[in-house]
């Protein structure tokens, strides 16, 4: 996804690190901040909806308690998930996933969707998510990744056009091999778990790989210099003008 020899800023959560993760005024501003993509949490409400937040419950990040899947999506609209940017002028809701393709077809962004279905399941999730994705002609823009390996299986079988990566926490042996293994064109690695040699094979094997969660100057420096294939970052603007450095 993108072009191959620059290394591309994904806004994790949007952009986290100034405002409501996973809300619209966080995807852009991340925009604004120049990030090549955004990456974001999808989660199923008790109707069938596809929403856009991290946790499984509603606790953490708005002024509700309770599980996603116990809401219907109006429900769960009506609630404020500000949070901890409670000064922020007016009330941000919980983004349906359509709302945020919609949004995302009029720019040039890539989104990489994060299927949160590893603790619940979420029948359906897959074909829901790709109908989304092909209803905007975004095949091109979207990478689909996870914890659930499974899932990520079951959403090449569907949509064998539409990018993968599995989520990795450990450093598992080869990743660029497991990665090719599941059809998946890259992998998205908790950050310290990855060594040079892993970074410098994955490339020389036509495996993109992502980092996540890339927040500090001098790992942010590093992976834009080792030549990773984008950096997941809760802070954009830093990673950009970190790349407008190193150029
Ligand atoms: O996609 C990378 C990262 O978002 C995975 O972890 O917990 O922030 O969703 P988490
Ligand atoms: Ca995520």
């Amino acid at each position: 996804m993108g072009c191959e020899d620059m290394t591309e800023i994904f806004a994790h959560r949007g952009y986290a690190a100034a405002y409501p993760e996973n809300t619209m005024i966080s995807f852009q501003e991340a925009e604004k901040a120049r990030a090549d993509g955004i990456e974001l949490d999808v989660q199923m409400t008790n109707d069938g909806e596809l929403v856009v937040i991290h946790d499984e419950k509603v606790d953490r990040t708005t002024n509700g308690t309770g599980y996603v899947r116990d809401y219907s999506a109006s429900q769960l609209r009506k609630l404020d998930a500000r949070y901890k940017f409670g000064d922020l002028p007016k009330s941000e809701r919980i983004p349906l996933l359509e709302e945020v393709l919609e949004w995302l077809a009029e720019t040039a962004l890539v989104c990489n969707i994060e299927l949160k279905n590893g603790i619940f399941p979420y029948e359906g999730m897959e074909e829901k998510v790709a109908l989304l994705i092909r209803q905007r002609n975004l095949e091109n823009r979207i990478i689909i990744s996870s914890f659930n390996h499974y899932s990520i299986v079951r959403f090449h079988q569907l949509a064998p056009n539409i990018e993968t990566a599995p989520l990795l926490t450990d450093g598992i042996y080869m990743p660029w091999i497991y990665a090719a293994s599941i059809r998946a064109k890259g992998f998205h690695p908790h950050h310290r778990t990855l060594q040079d040699d892993i970074i410098d094979a994955s490339k020389r094997s036509g495996i993109r790989l992502r980092p996540y969660t890339v927040n500090k100057e001098a790992a942010m420096e590093r992976f834009i210099r080792r030549g990773c294939s984008a950096i997941i970052t809760d802070d954009p603007a830093k990673g950009v003008a970190i790349r407008k450095e190193i150029k």
